[in-house]
Order: C-alpha cells, then structure tokens, then sequence
C-alpha cells in the first residue's frame, strides 16, 4: 500500500517541533510586529485574538484531521485531500470540482508566497553575516541606506538567496524524518533560546536615548486595546495575520498531518502547535522589536513597515552594548523562523509532483527549485533593475496573500470539513 511508502515522523517531540517550525516563521518575528505596528497596535490585537479563537483553532483542528486523512490514502497535498473527504457528503462530480478548485488555489498560492518569502531569508543571512562582520556597524551610513544596497546589489540578494534554497531543497531530499525533522530538532531549541535572550534584553534596556521613550512603552502600545482606532481594515488584516503566522488555509499543515500515523493524536498536539507558536509570536515577537524600536526610535520610529525589522532594528544593534553580537542573534533567528517554515512549504509542492505526477522524490525537489527561481527572479529584480527600495511588488504580494488568498482557502477548507 501507499501508505508504507511514505515517510512518517520518528517521534512525538520530533513531530511536534516541526509542526512548530512549520509554524513560526517571519510571520512571528517579522510581519506580526509590522502589522500590529501599522493597525494601531492595541486596536489590532482585538479582532487578532477573536481570529485565533474563532478561525485559528478549528481550523488547525481540522487541518491536522484532514491531513491524517489524506495520509491513509497516501496523499500530502490538499487537493486529493478535498476531494476523499468531499466525496463522502456530496456528488463525485462536486467533490472534483472542489478537491480541484482547492487544489489549484493551494499550488498557486504557495508558489507565490515563496516568491518573496525565499527572498526574506535569503536577506537574514545576509544581515546574520553583515552582524558578526560589523558590516552595517558603520556609522557614516544610515541603516536605510545600508539596506537599500542590500537590496539594490544581485551579488548580495542572489548568493544568500541560493544558498537558502540549496539549503532548503537539500532538506526537503533527505525526507520527512531525516531532513525535515532533524532540522527542526536543532533549530526550534536554539530559535527558542535566542529568542528569550532578545526578549530580556530588550525589555531591561530602559530609556537610552530619550527619557520618554522605554521599550515598556512599546509594550504599552501592543497591549493597550484601544476600540477607537479598530477598522474594517485592520480586523482584515489581523484575520489575515492569524492564517499566515499558523500556516493555515493553504494545506501546509494537512501536509504534514500526512506523515501522521492512522490512530496519532491530533487534538493534543495541534493546541501544542498554536501554544508555540503564539508564544513565539506575541510574547517573543511582540517583547523584541516594537519595544526595542520604541525605546531608540520613539513612536514615530515602529512604524516602518517591512523594513521594521532590516532598518530599524540594525539602528539599535550599532548603538547598543553588544549589538553586533545581539544584531547576529536576531538575524540568525529570523533565518531559523523562515527556514523551517519554508521547508514546510517545499516539502508539500515536492510531495504534490511527487505524488500526484509519479516523479521521485529528488527530481521533484529540483523541479520545484527551479520554479522558485522562476517565481522569484522578479521579486529579486525589481529593486535591481529599477534601483528602486518601495519594495513595491513584493509588499503587493504579501498583502494580497496575507490578507485576502489565504482567507478564501480557508473558508473553502471550513466548508469541506464541516459540511461534507
Ligand atoms: N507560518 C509561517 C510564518 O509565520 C508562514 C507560512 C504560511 C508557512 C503559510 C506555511 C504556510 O512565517
């Protein structure tokens, strides 16, 4: 049967790590304080916290039923998946129908999410290396400047950005226990720890640049709701947010729910998931930059946008005690977050050519190399060949994915499990 064939997880505490690595990602550390920061801080965790409860955890439930699922029949990908589970509640031709449409839409927005996201960790890399050289430790150029060549400069945005998707393929190759797993065992720990070592430091840095300005009064900012500034807008974006930082509404859980086996767990360790992650993401990610960012920067200073995290934060590393040493750790965690996140969705384009088109598993891992060099080549030119920084493109994509694709997906999967 199938289903021999198929990798499974070596262990619980293996599996429940890289369920964790799938879903702590730069959408904890990078895209959740930028958007809380441009949604009104308080006024964005509201509608954030109604989305966890409400979408966040049925959906992850189901996603880890689903993927289990489709794991007896010998599927990983969400497709195939929709249409088993579809077909016992309605039509075969309506269960295609569906199991086609979400199919389609899961592919199409996986490949676009990695035609930034392998960019962005590609650049924590590189700013991981510009750290512990002291690159960016030159005070005669601005930090915006310095990331503006970053971006503007193919040697810099080409190497890193190869090495991570050598990086990633290589992973993906080894397969679910011997790559994906046993990267997630040593990077999880070590993200963990450098993030609580970020997160001390930040919050016992005081007012070093202006009496009014601590890092307290960033914490402030998150965690005082405030209903008078909530939008339409930002309840959207903070829906959207709940999708990305969980990894939910494009199958990438389901995928590794997969390599489950028929009578595993789900409920147990699906809460486990979101509890670390969320942990991760708003007590990690929310103590480190928009407090760090207030205490040097002031108010006006957290509300960067993507490049939070790239220009605001090396404007602290160069004044701080330690900063080239703390602006490594923090680059190094970033790459940890988006790399195991990104070898989650690698693994489920390999496992869709793998699967669905009979190719091994190897060749697939380099068809899907190759289409990531395809999708992200302009991602990667834009600001190259136009010697642009709006990162005008690249921000287009991650809104669009963030606050609208993902919540399509996501209410076809809800349907699907709960109707059919
Ligand atoms: N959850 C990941 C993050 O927070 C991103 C991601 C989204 C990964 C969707 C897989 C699927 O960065």
């Amino acid at each position: 049967m199938a289903e021999n064939t198929r990798g499974s997880w070596g262990s619980k505490i293996g599996l429940i790590l890289a369920m964790a690595g799938n879903a702590v990602g730069l959408g904890n550390f990078w895209r959740f304080p930028y958007q809380a920061a441009s949604n009104g801080g308080g006024a964005f965790m509201l509608p954030y916290f109604a989305a966890l409860i409400i979408l966040g955890l049925p959906l992850m439930l189901s996603e880890w039923n689903l993927g289990r699922y489709g794991g007896k029949y010998g599927h990983g990908t969400l497709g195939p998946m929709v249409y088993l589970q579809a077909r016992e509640g309605a039509k075969p031709k309506t269960a295609l129908i569906l199991g086609a449409i979400a199919g389609g839409l899961a592919f199409a927005v996986t490949l676009l999410v990695n035609s930034y996201y392998n960019h962005l960790i590609g650049w924590t890399l590189g700013f991981a290396v510009s750290s512990f050289t002291g690159a960016y430790m030159d005070q005669s150029q601005s930090t915006a400047d310095f990331f503006v060549g970053y971006i503007q400069d193919p040697k810099m945005v080409f190497t890193f950005w190869i090495i991570a998707l050598l990086g990633l393929s290589f992973a993906v190759m080894r397969g679910v226990e011997k790559g994906i797993e046993a990267w997630a065992k040593l990077m999880m720990p070590v993200l963990y720890v450098f993030g609580i070592v970020l997160a001390i430091r930040s919050l016992t840095i005081g007012s070093p640049v202006n009496p009014e300005w601590s890092s307290l009064k960033g914490l402030n900012f998150i965690w005082n709701p405030d209903f008078s500034t909530l939008t339409w807008r930002s309840a959207l974006a903070a829906a959207g947010q709940i999708f990305f930082t969980l990894s939910i509404g494009m199958g990438i859980i389901c995928n590794y729910a997969s390599y489950l086996k028929p009578d595993d767990d789900v409920v147990v360790s699906s809460i486990a998931t979101i509890s670390l992650n969320e942990f991760a993401e708003i007590v990690l990610g929310g103590s480190i930059v928009i407090p760090i960012a207030y205490a040097f920067l002031g108010p006006d200073g957290i509300g960067a946008g993507v490049g939070l995290s790239f220009i605001a934060l090396p404007n602290v590393f160069r004044t701080m005690a330690g900063g080239q040493f703390f602006g490594g750790l923090w680059f190094l965690l970033l790459f940890f977050a988006g790399f195991t996140s990104a070898i989650a969705m690698y693994n489920y384009l390999t496992a869709l050519v793998e699967e669905d088109l009979g190719i091994p598993r190897k060749t697939a891992a380099w068809i899907i190399f190759v289409a990531y060099i395809i999708v992200g080549l302009p991602v990667g030119l834009e600001q190259i060949i136009n010697k642009t920084a709006d990162l005008a493109y690249f921000t287009e994509i991650d809104n669009w994915v963030g606050s609208y694709l993902l919540l399509v997906l996501g209410l076809i999967e809800i349907i699907v499990v709960a109707y059919l």
